[in-house]
This record gives C-alpha cells, sequence and structure tokens, in this order.
C-alpha cells in the first residue's frame, strides 16, 4: 500500500488505531533496557508516545506524513518529543547496533522487502536489545477484522524465525486474540506475536 493510501486513512481527527499502546508492546516494554527505541512502521504514534513516557528516547519511521504529524502532536499533547522520519522502509536503513529496542507492530511488507527489513533489525539491536512484534498472520484472511487482504504481507512465525536469524525468541507464538485498538482493528483477531533479544 503506497503512501497516499495512509495519508488518506490518516486525515481524520480520529486516531485510527487509537491512542493507547498496542497490547503486546505494552506488556514487553518492561523488558526493553534503557536506550533509544525505533518504531517501524510507526503511524500514528500511539506506541512511539508509550515508549517516549518510559523514558526513552523514540524515532518513528513511517511512510505516511500525515501519520507521522499526529504522532509528533499526539506526544506533545503529553509533553513528550519523538524523532520522526518520513520514508519509505525500501530506502530506510537500519543503523546496526543502535537501538535498545525495535518495534513493529501490524506493520505488513511484502515478503522481500520484510526479509531485508528484518534482516538490519537483527543487526541493528545493541546486545541485549529486544525485537518486538506483533502482526496478523495468513489465518486472519478467515477474520476480517483487519490487516491487509494479501496472504502475502502476513507473516509466519516460521518465516519470522527465519528472516530474524541471529536473536533469542523469549517469547513466539501464533495464536487468536481480541484486537481492539482504534476503529481499525476490531475484534477476534489471528495473529503473530515475538519478543525476541539480540546476545
Ligand atoms: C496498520 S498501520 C500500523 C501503525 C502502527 N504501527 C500502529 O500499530 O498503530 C501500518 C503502518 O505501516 C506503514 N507502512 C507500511 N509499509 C511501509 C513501508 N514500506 N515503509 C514505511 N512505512 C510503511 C503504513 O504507512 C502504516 O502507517
Amino acid at each position: 500500500m503506497n503512501p497516499s493510501f495512509w495519508d488518506n486513512r490518516y486525515a481524520v481527527a480520529d486516531f485510527v488505531f487509537g491512542t493507547a499502546p498496542n497490547d503486546f508492546l505494552r506488556l514487553g516494554a518492561e523488558r526493553i533496557p534503557a536506550g533509544p527505541v525505533l518504531c517501524l512502521g510507526e503511524g500514528e504514534g500511539r506506541n512511539a508516545a508509550f515508549l517516549a513516557s518510559r523514558g526513552h528516547a523514540v524515532t518513528a519511521v513511517d511512510q505516511s506524513a500525515t501519520g507521522l504529524a499526529k504522532a509528533r502532536q499526539l506526544a506533545a499533547d503529553r509533553g513528550l518529543t519523538l524523532a520522526t522520519i518520513v520514508a519509505d522502509l525500501h530506502d530506510y536503513p537500519i543503523q546496526p547496533g543502535a537501538w535498545a529496542a525495535i518495534v513493529s507492530i501490524f506493520l505488513h511488507l511484502p515478503p522481500r522487502l520484510r526479509a531485508r527489513v528484518y534482516s538490519q533489525v537483527a543487526t541493528g539491536l545493541q546486545p541485549g536489545g529486544v525485537f518486538i512484534l506483533e502482526a496478523y498472520t495468513p489465518a486472519q484472511l478467515a477474520f476480517g477484522t483487519g490487516g491487509p487482504k494479501e496472504v502475502e504481507l502476513l507473516p509466519t512465525l516460521a518465516g519470522l524465525r527465519a528472516e530474524l536469524a541471529g536473536l533469542d525468541f523469549v517469547i513466539a507464538h501464533e495464536c487468536e486474540r481480541d484486537v481492539l485498538e482504534g476503529t481499525g482493528h476490531t475484534g477476534r483477531s489471528a495473529v503473530v506475536q515475538v519478543l525476541a533479544r539480540r546476545p
């Protein structure tokens, strides 16, 4: 999906995915060591603002300038700041060894780009840094409660294990849960959740 799709989707007063953080990230955040955090495909900033409120210096990357403008405002409303970078992840190299955590929440990339980005995730973490991901799996196509309709955009745990080679998987499962995160994600869903640490 191109930037104008997401710019249009975010060009509303409400936050499409809400202003509260993703449930899995909220639980996993306690395992993030002190240090800077990179949020990939961060959209309107709910997760970045949450992590900034926990004391992290947060950089949010997304292809949507409209989404990131809302992210900066959401953070400012809470007395927080974010670094924001409008970029397609095709063109954004993740700096090696730089991040205490990298976060990917409901970011659904085409397979070749996903493999490239996640191989950079594995090297982009500091030793001890963690990667936190939640995404819809192919089983989500039966639910219709959010996410893309193209099966190739929906990762599996087996595929993520290969793409994230080099990380130790601390939490890694596919499951069903009720995702109630804004109007964009609304009900019983099939997801994969990963929390993985760089040794
Ligand atoms: C479903 S939204 C999730 C937003 C946010 N992570 C959240 O959970 O609220 C997916 C986001 O990924 C971004 N995205 C998708 N493909 C991207 C790409 N190739 N480069 C940068 N951002 C991308 C979209 O612009 C969109 O903001």
